[in-house]
């Protein structure tokens, strides 16, 4: 191969990268840029950040285009600590047609936004 395509193979690839990155970031990507304390305080932040109360009531407040989440920290007809975990990972990987963002949330995040929930749920 010439120079000239070398270099424009290594473009090609690095687009591809990007794109890549873009569209589907990997795990240990969003937990390097997403990197935040998981505590109660940082979870009500994101709440707010990414508009969890555009669709879901949490702690008396919201819109309930979408489940209420009072008490959900609570449920036991499941191993909620697995279940909810997978679910703010990848909403579509549990149902594929849900209305619900996949906001790509660092595990961090979740550990955050679930430890605002387990406290809003605390004290009720
Ligand atoms: C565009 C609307 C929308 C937004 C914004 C949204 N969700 Fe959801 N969420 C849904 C819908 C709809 C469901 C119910 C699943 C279904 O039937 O598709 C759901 C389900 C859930 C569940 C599971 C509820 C259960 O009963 O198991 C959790 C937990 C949850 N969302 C947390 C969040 C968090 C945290 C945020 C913010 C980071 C958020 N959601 C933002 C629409 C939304």
């Amino acid at each position: 191969m010439s120079p000239k395509r070398i270099a424009a193979f290594i473009v090609i690839v690095g687009v591809l990268a990007v794109v890549w990155f873009l569209l589907s970031p990997p795990r240990f990507w969003l937990n390097m840029t997403k990197a935040v304390e998981p505590t109660a305080a940082v979870g009500a932040q994101l709440v707010e950040k990414y508009e969890c109360q555009s669709c879901h009531k949490i702690a008396g407040e919201g819109a309930l285009k979408a489940p209420n989440l009072d008490g959900i920290t609570r449920r036991s007809n499941d191993p909620v600590q697995v279940t909810l975990r997978l679910w703010l990972r990848d909403p579509r990987a549990i149902k594929g047609d849900t209305a619900m963002p996949d906001f790509r949330l660092s595990d961090s995040e979740i550990e955050a936004i679930l430890a605002y929930l387990s406290e809003v749920d605390s004290n009720q």
